[in-house]
């Protein structure tokens, strides 16, 4: 039995008696921690898994034109509802999310996600070049409407929502957007999502142009953009020095190894960043990533450590898919553990009894069982209506 008080914190948890008279009850399920995704893109939910990769590839024939569509805004509330819909399913309680280039459309969102209940950090997808201009924004009216937005949504309900700084990678960027990116994030004190070294072609169109940086991380730290607040995303193709400067910086990582297997775009080194103690929590990439299941990303994730070398045992994973979510997003006062005085973050999961011997295993690795009966913030049931 899970109590909650008022704000929707955990008071207790304890053995309910026979007898108790209890406001709802999952007979048979198993709670976890509420699914944290570290990385997700709103406005290629309708491209999920379309096959046009690896990425520069994909990113043109896929992305594009699919983003340029949220300018209508009717189209941009479907999909919002779409997208938290299928989040929910999955258990997920709290996302990092990639909104669309188009400040309406962002908006759009965060008002979704406001009103069903889900926790997010959300952020316009910063972009000046390297797109048809339909997807473009100049950086004067981007980070102005940033302002609109930070203003509108960062801290909404106790903390809820927050905004997070997004400029897409490096290669999307002009260096004044970038630069702005950075001050925008200091000004306010707020978080910063990006792409790092994700791709073979991505890290030479990069240092192409940006011939000063001696690496793709140098971009992003010659800009002011890498701090503990900083959330990288792949982080695939860094040297082993790479690897120590995120660490020093306090950088986190987003680990999206779905998305890194569909584009074929490589295995990212997990032992790297938990040998140096850099926070790692797991992404699902939607739409690279072909699956809003934080479960089904924790077993991609087991496949990848085993190809590295390095395997992880499922506890592991559904830490990272949970808590380590939590530290990466600089939310782990809150959420990540079922424990009194944390928010009532949690999902119910269907396990048949035939998997309770080895329950870990059955949730991350048996793709076929368990389905997410139920998932709450701060107490309150998600559902979603029409
Ligand atoms: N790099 C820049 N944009 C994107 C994107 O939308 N998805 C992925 N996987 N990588 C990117
Ligand atoms: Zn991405």
């Amino acid at each position: 039995m899970i109590t909650v008080d008022e704000r929707g914190s955990i008071t207790s948890i304890e053995a309910a008696s026979p007898d108790e008279r209890l406001p709802e009850t999952h007979p048979g399920a198993v709670f976890l921690p509420g699914l944290v995704d570290t990385h997700v893109h709103y406005p290629q939910t309708r491209v999920k898994g379309s096959a046009s990769g690896p990425l520069l590839d994909w990113l043109k024939a896929t992305v594009f034109p699919e983003e340029a569509k949220f300018a209508d805004d009717d189209y941009a509330a479907a999909v919002a509802l779409e997208f938290s819909a299928a989040m929910i399913a999955q258990g997920t309680t709290t996302a990092s999310i990639y909104g669309s280039p188009h400040p309406a459309a962002t908006d759009i969102l965060f008002a979704t996600l406001a009103r069903l209940g889900l926790r997010a950090q959300l952020g316009l997808t910063l972009m000046d070049r390297g797109a048809p201009p339909e997807n473009l924004l100049a950086a004067g009216p981007a980070l102005a409407a940033c302002e609109g937005l930070i203003e509108r949504w960062h801290g909404h309900d106790d903390d809820r929502l927050r905004f997070c700084v997004t400029p897409r990678f490096a290669l999307s960027c002009t260096p004044q957007l970038l630069r702005g990116a950075a001050d925008l994030a200091c000004a306010h004190g707020l978080s910063l999502q990006t792409h790092l070294a994700e791709n073979d072609a991505e890290l030479r169109a990069t240092a192409a142009a940006f011939p000063d940086a001696a690496d793709y991380l140098e971009v992003y730290e010659s800009h002011g953009l890498v701090g503990e607040r900083s959330l990288f995303a792949h982080c695939i193709h860094l040297s082993e020095r790479n690897w120590d400067r995120l660490a020093e910086r306090r950088a986190c990582v987003a680990h999206c190894p779905d998305s890194n297997f569909f584009l074929g775009s490589g295995v990212m080194p997990l032992q790297a960043a938990t040998s140096r103690g850099v926070r790692v929590g797991l992404g699902t990439d939607v739409g690279a990533g072909r699956t809003f299941s934080l479960r089904r990303v924790a077993a991609r994730a087991y496949d990848a450590a085993l190809l590295r070398g390095a395997p992880v045992t499922p506890e592991a994973l559904l830490w990272l898919a949970t808590r380590g979510g939590a530290e990466a997003l600089g939310l782990d006062d809150r959420i990540g553990l079922l424990e009194p005085g944390f928010d009532a973050d949690l999902c119910a999961v269907d396990l048949p009894t035939s998997s309770r011997r080895d329950p870990f295993d059955a949730l991350l690795f048996n793709l076929d069982a368990g389905p997410v009966r139920a998932t709450y913030v701060r107490g309150r049931r998600l559902l979603v209506d029409a």
